[in-house]
């Protein structure tokens, strides 16, 4: 994901090293790329390329960088590849305005014929650069800045931050649409960010914007204006008083419940990412063409590679053999050649059980992807192309937000495989939101209810089995109870002697499944057992399970998904009642780089 932050001072003075800092406090989001821009009187000075903060600013002299004015962008490549004129900040057709996004602008390529078109300079592919545009196309007209970026807002589609400054004035204009945004105040500065986190070490007097808002930076103070109606807003701003491991949670009481309630809109930035992505064509093409596909990967992402084997299967008619790691080599390494594609999937990139399987692959010729989170990592070097997970950093230990964005990537690429309208997947975010709300006091009731048991069942099938082995693994890592994920089928196949009275055992349910529900709901209930379905509103779920968790209508494959977020509220609040730390459970590592 990529980071923007500006700074307004009162007069010319050294801004480099202020900018390469910020930029440093912006790198966990993961880029490719980074620039820095200042501004005094009528010049713009702009450096970019491709690299780390510390090589680029070093080799192009940042500290050296002096302005009233300064941007800096650090960019996650999405519309164009990584590369120096596709790096941000982008200049408008004449030099005189410099700006830097942050998210992704899905009508890029329309804007950028019409840019081109109506006569002004599109030097690169990128879509931080049509957000300069698209303010210069309104000024070119004659309107001021404010005019010119409501504009430029209705213009331009997606979710995106952006900040912008122009010679000859002494303010920077930002505006906020979906992507993250916070505004600082200092004693003789005013600053904006992609997150709050980045700008404590500067002040913490801030203020939160909401998507729709204008931002105008002066020295001496900011001022607010509606998108919608060019109005001034009045906002307190507000002291920030927390340390910095509080600001970061954001007021939640955990990462794991931020990381939680992240979900939607990190889903809504994947969806985005895919949309735009280049890369995507070239994968689904080559994946049409493999003779086997594999999904590989371990613990939670593990999961995700069998939720999207079912997906590839219902929707495109594909088969996938999704495989944990370490037993690729074993058992499919000997089979495997350059007619078969890999997808290599983990959060960090890191894991070690995955690079090996991944070396193996490599030798053996096959053709192989990355789906990881960490840009820069392992695995996302190693291979051919690596799609982010678009999550930003995932801090609690037990994986949330970007299991999430790797099974709705897997979706994703499933529609695209089987030549459907991905349309339909933008209602994933709102329903991820509305399952939240509604599962919330359910879900906690529930925890109450069977918080003692140290043995439980977690059952699916289809693909909520992906989903029964995920919410049965985030309970045995945060509550340390055993918890057992199975299909639910099999279940009678051995463990029913386990049911004695009580025995919670939860099923994850999608519509179409509920009559072979029903029948294991039974098979269990009748000894005594305590079983909760999570799924759509079904009479049939009502009559037959003891406890039911509702989630809102949709497709067969979102419902897997969805079923995915009671879980793991469930392990999070049986965590608390038994008086663990969600966050960092005894034994386990975010990044197991170990064999
Ligand atoms: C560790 C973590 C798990 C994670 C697994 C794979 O075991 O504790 O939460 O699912 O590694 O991690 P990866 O980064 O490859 O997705």
């Amino acid at each position: 994901m990529c980071g923007i932050f500006g700074i307004v001072t009162q007069k010319e003075q050294p801004l480099g090293q202020i900018l390469t800092d910020a930029a440093e406090r912006l790198t966990y989001r993961g880029y490719d790329s980074v620039g820095a821009a200042t501004l005094s009187g009528a010049k713009i000075d702009l450096r970019k390329d491709v690299g780390r903060v510390k090589d680029v600013a070093a080799q192009y002299h940042f500290a050296e960088m002096t302005g009233q004015r300064g941007i800096t962008q650090l960019r996650w490549a999405t519309f164009g590849e990584p590369s120096q004129v596709n790096s941000q900040p982008h200049l408008d057709s004449d030099g005189d305005l410099v700006g830097a996004h942050n998210g992704n602008v899905v009508n890029n390529v329309e804007l950028r014929q019409q840019f081109m078109a109506e006569g002004m300079t599109v030097r690169s592919m990128n879509d931080g650069e049509s957000c300069v545009h698209a303010v210069e196309r309104y000024l070119n007209r004659g309107e001021d800045f404010i005019q010119a970026i409501r504009h430029a807002y209705h213009d331009l589609q997606g979710d995106y931050s952006f900040v912008i400054g122009r010679i000859n004035d002494d303010k920077l204009y930002a505006f906020k649409k979906g992507s993250g945004l916070v505004v600082g105040l200092g004693e003789d500065f005013t600053c904006v960010s992609s997150d709050l986190p980045s700008l404590l070490p500067l002040t913490r007097k801030i203020m939160r914007l909401n998507d729709g808002e204008i931002i105008t930076l002066a020295a001496d103070g900011v001022e607010l204006h509606s998108v919608q109606n060019g109005c001034l807003i009045l906002r307190e701003p507000e002291t920030v008083t927390e340390t910095m491991n509080a600001v970061q949670k954001g007021g939640y009481a955990h990462f794991m419940l931020k990381e939680i309630h992240e979900q939607a809109q990190v889903a809504r930035e994947v969806l985005n990412m895919l949309n735009g992505s280049p890369d995507v064509a070239a994968v689904i093409e080559k994946m049409k063409n493999a003779r086997n596909l594999y999904f590989i990967g371990c613990g939670t992402s593990y999961h995700a590679c069998l939720a999207g084997a079912v997906y590839f299967a219902q929707l495109a008619g594909r088969a996938v053999i999704p495989v944990l790691a370490p037993q690729f080599a074993p058992q499919y390494a000997p089979t495997v050649g350059a007619q078969d594609v890999g997808l290599f999937v983990s959060q960090s990139g890191e894991t070690k059980d995955v690079l090996n399987a991944l070396q193996v692959a490599e030798e053996k010729g096959m053709t192989c992807y990355g789906l990881a989170n960490v840009i820069g990592s392992t695995l996302t070097k190693a291979t051919v192309c690596a799609l982010p997970l678009c999550c930003g950093y995932e801090i609690s230990v037990p994986a949330t937000k970007t299991f999430t964005n790797q099974v709705v990537t897997f979706l994703y690429l499933a529609y695209r495989l089987a030549g459907r309208d991905t349309a339909e997947l933008e209602t994933i975010p709102a329903l991820m939101t509305q399952t939240l709300e509604t599962v919330a006091a359910p879900v906690e009731a529930l925890a109450q209810k069977i918080n003692a048991w140290s043995d439980l069942y977690s059952l699916g099938y289809g693909a909520t089995y992906a989903i029964a082995l995920e919410g049965a693994l985030k309970l045995k890592e945060i509550t340390y109870a055993h918890c057992e994920g199975m299909l639910s089928t099999e279940f009678k196949h051995g463990p029913l002697s386990a049911v004695t009275k009580g025995l919670p055992i939860i099923f994850s349910v999608a519509p179409g499944d509920v009559p072979l529900i029903v029948s294991g709901l039974n098979e269990v209930t009748c000894r005594g057992a305590y079983a909760v379905a999570i799924g759509q509103d079904d009479p049939r779920l009502r009559a037959n399970a003891s406890d039911v968790i509702i989630l809102p209508d949709s497709t067969p494959q979102i419902a897997a998904l969805l079923a995915v977020l009671p879980l793991q509220l469930l392990s999070y609040h049986m965590s608390l009642l038994r008086g663990f730390d969600p966050d960092f459970p005894r034994n386990l590592s975010k990044t197991l780089t170990v064999d």
